[in-house]
């Protein structure tokens, strides 16, 4: 009979550190499908969905980052990958990401609020027009997001490929 081995708490931090990711990422890859439906069929649902994108990046993007930050120190120290590319990569994309979500994604959702709720007003009974403020940030928050969520890609790539 062969016994295996019980995982040990490496084992455990990776978990952790994956968990982590889902919890941070998994929401941003539905956000052009939610956008998409409510600018067809309910756009006055969209100052909302801005509140509800810059909030869900307060309170469960940063602080998630900041755990999978931690377990990858702690995976990187005890597993001695410090020295590895997959490493210093995940160390730069998350000061990328930190700083993009921070100084882009979140300042420019709350302007779309804003400008979306203005244009609704604007536009009274009538349909919903965006206006140009409103449709520079939406622009501005697609290409930042998508530049995002293929950053996010490619550290999963790199951190399960380990070039
Ligand atoms: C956005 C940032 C990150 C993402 C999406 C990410 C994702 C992942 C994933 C999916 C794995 C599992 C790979 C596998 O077991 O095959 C992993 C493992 C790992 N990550 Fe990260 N990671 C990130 C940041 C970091 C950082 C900042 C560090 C170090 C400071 C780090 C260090 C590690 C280490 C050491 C492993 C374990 C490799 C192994 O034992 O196989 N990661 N990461």
């Amino acid at each position: 009979m062969t016994l295996t081995p019980a995982a040990s708490l490496y084992d455990f931090i990776l978990a952790v550190h994956i968990m982590a990711v889902v919890i941070a990422f998994g929401f941003v890859f539905a956000l052009p499908v939610v956008y998409m439906v409510a600018g067809k069929h309910d756009p006055r649902s969209l100052p909302i969905l801005h509140r509800i994108e810059y909030t869900v990046e307060r309170l469960i993007i940063n602080p998630a980052l900041l755990v999978v930050v931690a377990a990858g120190i702690y995976l990187a120290s005890d597993g001695h990958h410090w020295s590895e590319f997959f490493v210093q990569w995940g160390l730069a994309a998350v000061v990328v990401i930190g700083a993009l979500v921070g100084s882009v994604m979140i300042p420019a959702a709350k302007r779309a609020e804003e400008a979306a709720r203005r244009d609704l007003a604007d536009a009274g009974e009538s349909d919903f027009q965006p206006g140009a403020e409103y449709q520079a940030l939406v622009r501005r928050l697609n290409l930042v997001g998508s530049g995002l969520g293929v950053l996010v890609l490619a550290t999963i790539l790199f951190m399960a490929v380990k070039p």
